[in-house]
């Protein structure tokens, strides 16, 4: 094998006239005066190699001129210097004149050429998840993801922690999806699942001693795929003994101003700022608001009780709200624009809006007629002038519809500063979320959590309103990470588990192990975790949560380039004991 005694993108000025071999892909080839120029690709960049006829045997210059694109070859030549330079290039002031050569592998007609900027629909891009690879670019996302694995790896070991494994093949933990199951041979009817999440066995550990652990692991999960979510996907996952929240977010910013600063060399500001859940779901219907941008929710219900407008006076009489944005420069929308509007506001869910427009100190638009003084102050003091008013009559559990309506515009009229990084930590959760499809309350968090120490008398009588001691970090508007105090007290865990509706028995059949567990001496401990995806996703601006992922779903949880999930013969089924039913 010719083998290479230079990286293509390294060859320089200062290597003129030496011997060198240099080994890649064909990426470009182009014949010019009975000359053949070859742009030849590593991972370290492109190197242009001239062939000249006069040195090779007809059958090899042949060769060399049916050379397709994406070819693998080795090539000894002398650098010398390039007679028309590319400034673009970084080896642009040479080129390798060619002496000998030797072809690795023949590429045939690609299925796209990832050099170019034509369209290719995903599944085909993902199906040859290789040709896309070897850009650049894309190589770019991985290195990046390495550098930030390798950052919180060592930041995390330099603070006392230790990486610890935890099954694959283990028992249901509740993270609020569905279990991927697989069917155990030895035992036959039994499944394992895969963890959700490595939860109870970090909490195990913290039981076991260890008092700091981490874990860069894979976590699987069967739910509807969405832009930010993939069935299986990394956590950085950790947990503390003798800690209590403030320790947690601590020690997590330190983590992210050492890792912002060594990968991105950008300093953040710690601490984070901090919000109560309740306060992101009244000023922002949401509990991870993107606060790079204002257009908080304003609540003109009161100011519009006495309202002369029927369609509203029907709405509050529903005990629905009047809830408003006011998009800064709206007021310059043309009818269609706002029409626009409307269709999108649909689509999130609304029936429409009542739009007005505040201009000069004035409330204009056809619904204006119906406005009182008062009301029409009450718009001008909480909209800025200019802006387009946005009326939502709606029931409370709207809001987050409206919150949806807010990130909408914010991307769609650019309010976002999309340099800045805007950390923020959600604080003081509820403890229960109301599950209307199963009429049953459960655990926000997960049920591991520790409620409010002060309100552990609401555990069985104000679910409504009880608190935990949980917190997410939110990045630009997206969940980057979340974590509570854990309950380390057994007869509070068992109390729990029956207030999320679960008998003793089911208790003990489920998580009995851990019961066991902190009967056995606990210790109080805490912990969170953060998807890895996500974090280098955002960091790297990609598209899509599958473009940080070396070998991604698609959104029907298909891998194309391996066509998995797939049928599996006969005699597998049979040694499992399954049988599968084919849908009608
Ligand atoms: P949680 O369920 O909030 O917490 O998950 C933590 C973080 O993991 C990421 N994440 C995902 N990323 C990609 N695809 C998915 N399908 C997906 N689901 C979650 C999110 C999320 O914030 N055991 C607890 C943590 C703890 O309490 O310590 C847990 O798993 O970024």
């Amino acid at each position: 094998m010719l083998k290479r005694t230079i990286n293509c993108g390294e060859v320089s000025e200062s290597d003129t006239g030496k011997s060198v071999v240099v080994n890649g892909w064909v990426q470009r080839k182009r014949n010019l005066g009975g000359l053949i120029f070859i742009d030849l690709r590593d991972s370290s960049g492109i190197v242009q190699i001239v062939f000249d006829p006069v040195k090779f045997s007809q059958e090899d210059f042949k060769t060399v001129q049916s050379l397709k694109s994406e070819s693998v070859i080795g090539v000894r030549g002398t650098v010398q210097k390039r007679v028309s330079e590319n400034p673009d290039l970084k080896t642009g002031k040479v080129e390798i004149s060619a002496e000998q050569f030797e072809v690795f592998s023949v590429a045939e007609d690609l299925p796209f050429n990832p050099f170019s900027n034509q369209e290719v629909d995903e599944t085909v891009r993902l199906r040859y998840r290789y040709l896309d690879l070897r850009k650049p670019e894309v190589r770019r996302v991985f290195e990046m993801r390495a550098k930030i694995t390798d950052s919180v790896r060592r930041f995390l070991i330099s603070k006392g922690f230790i990486e610890v494994e935890t099954p694959y093949l283990t028992k249901s933990t509740p993270e609020g999806a569905r279990d991927f199951l697989v069917p155990s041979r030895l035992n036959k009817g039994k499944f394992y699942a895969l963890p959700q999440s490595p939860q109870l066995f970090k909490q195990i550990l913290m039981v076991g001693g260890f008092e700091r652990y981490f874990q860069i692991t894979r976590c699987f999960r069967d739910e509807d795929l969405r832009q930010d979510r993939q069935p299986e996907f990394t956590q950085i996952d950790m947990e503390l003994s003798f800690v209590d929240q403030e320790d947690i977010i601590n020690i997590v910013e330190e983590m992210y101003k050492t890792l912002f600063k060594e990968v991105m060399n950008t300093d953040i500001a710690v601490p984070f700022k901090r919000m109560e859940y309740e306060e992101a779901m009244r000023r922002f219907g949401s509990d991870k608001p993107d606060l790079r941008f204002g257009m908080e929710i304003k609540d003109l219900t009161e100011a519009f009780k006495h309202s002369a407008s029927k369609l509203i006076h029907d709405n509050l009489e529903k005990g629905n709200k009047v809830l408003a944005l006011f998009l800064p420069d709206g007021a310059d929308l043309s009818r269609k624009q706002v029409d626009e509007l409307k269709e999108k506001a649909k689509e999130i869910g609304f029936q429409g809006f009542i739009d007005l427009k505040l201009k000069n100190g004035e409330v204009k638009g056809s619904f204006a007629k119906f406005l009182s003084e008062d009301e029409a102050h009450a718009l001008l003091v909480n909209g800025e002038d200019n802006s387009l008013a946005m009326l939502f009559l709606v029931p409370e559990k709207m809001r987050e519809a409206v919150g949806r309506m807010r990130v909408y515009l914010g991307r769609a009229f650019r309010l976002i500063n999309e340099n800045e990084w805007n950390f923020l930590w959600i604080v003081d959760f509820p403890f229960f979320s109301y599950n209307e499809e199963e009429k049953r309350y459960e655990a926000e968090h997960h049920p591991f959590t520790m409620p409010n120490a002060d309100e552990l008398n609401m555990l069985e009588t104000d679910k409504e309103h009880l608190h935990a001691y949980a917190y997410d970090l939110v990045l630009n508007g997206n969940e980057l990470g979340g974590g509570s105090i854990r309950i380390h007290n057994p007869e509070l865990q068992k109390r729990v588990f029956k207030a999320i509706g679960l008998s003793d028995e089911e208790a003990e059949q489920k998580f009995g192990f851990l019961i066991r567990a902190l009967k056995l001496g606990a210790p109080p401990h805490g912990g969170i975790a953060f998807g890895l995806d996500r974090l280098v996703w955002l960091l790297t601006k990609t598209k899509s949560l599958r473009d940080v992922i070396a070998f991604p779903k698609t959104t029907s949880g298909i891998s194309p380039l391996t066509d998995a999930p797939s049928e599996v013969s006969k005699r597998q089924l049979e040694e499992l004991g399954i049988e599968v039913k084919k849908d009608k």
